[in-house]
């Protein structure tokens, strides 16, 4: 069995002008040669717009950091997928940890926010993962599948390409611990149990990626692992360098 295409999300978070966006992707396509992997940028959405001009049919996919439950209406602040899609956006990371944390989002409103973006043909890159707490008890199974399991409620897919899962162990994110390429194998191997009983005719070509503190140097020990089909990247996603270094590292 052929192991789906790694695919390389860089997450940017809340950094970066529209402009200096504009410029980064302008340098970073400068940079690249013939890619052998999937690589998107996931901006602000304030970026996108400048971003689709740049980035066109290129080989660099486009993505948001989140998308409404709700198709349109009185939701002040929010951004629909619809207006994503018409931006050009493929993807869109749903229930990050940071979303989870500093908005409250719980399983039910990722899975709300999945099954949206699917129906408006924006791939959900799904986040699931435990805190440092539940890792030190030993409970970092039972809890991330549960996440998993809720996350997914009612999120029916048509094909593997539809859905992307992210395993990111909380305490592994931005604080340069990354958890040890057979952590990951193991969780992701987990997980991809779970995409078997939900989805079964699609689970062995879902792909499901680590994010956590992922650089230049780590990501070819941890995007080697059988389960792991790539990466969810925030700091090392910010320099082109980083992301040159990342693709390079893959080849
Ligand atoms: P990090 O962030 O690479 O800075 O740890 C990963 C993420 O939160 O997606």
């Amino acid at each position: 069995m052929t192991k789906p295409q790694t695919f390389l999300a860089l997450n940017w978070k809340m950094n970066k002008t529209p402009s200096e966006s504009v410029q980064w992707a302008e340098d970073l396509l400068g940079q690249l040669g013939d890619l052998n992997i999937k690589l998107a940028i996931m901006a602000p959405s304030v970026s996108l717009a400048g971003l689709s001009g740049v980035l066109g049919d290129s080989q660099v996919g486009l993505g948001a950091q989140d998308i409404s439950q709700h198709d349109s209406g009185a939701y002040t602040g929010e951004v629909s997928a619809a207006m994503l899609k018409d931006l050009g956006v493929k993807y869109a990371v749903i229930g990050h940890s940071e979303r989870r944390e500093y908005h409250f989002e719980s399983d039910a409103v990722v899975a709300a926010k999945a099954a949206q973006a699917i129906k408006n043909g924006i791939v959900p890159i799904v986040c699931v993962g435990e805190k440092l707490s539940e890792r030190e008890a030993g409970e970092q199974v039972s809890y991330t599948l549960n996440q998993l399991r809720g996350s997914l409620a009612g999120v029916s897919i048509q094909s593997a390409d539809d859905l992307v899962i992210a395993y990111e162990p909380v305490w592994a994110i931005g604080t340069g611990k990354t958890a040890t390429a057979q952590d990951a194998e193991d969780m992701c191997a987990e997980i991809r149990g779970v995409l078997k009983e939900l989805y079964p005719a699609f689970a062995k070509q879902i792909v499901v990626q680590y994010g956590g503190s992922v650089k230049p140097d780590n990501i070819q020990e941890i995007c080697g692992k059988p389960n792991v089909n790539g990466a969810l990247v925030g700091g090392a996603s910010l320099q082109v360098a980083g992301v040159t270094g990342m693709v390079d590292a893959l080849k």
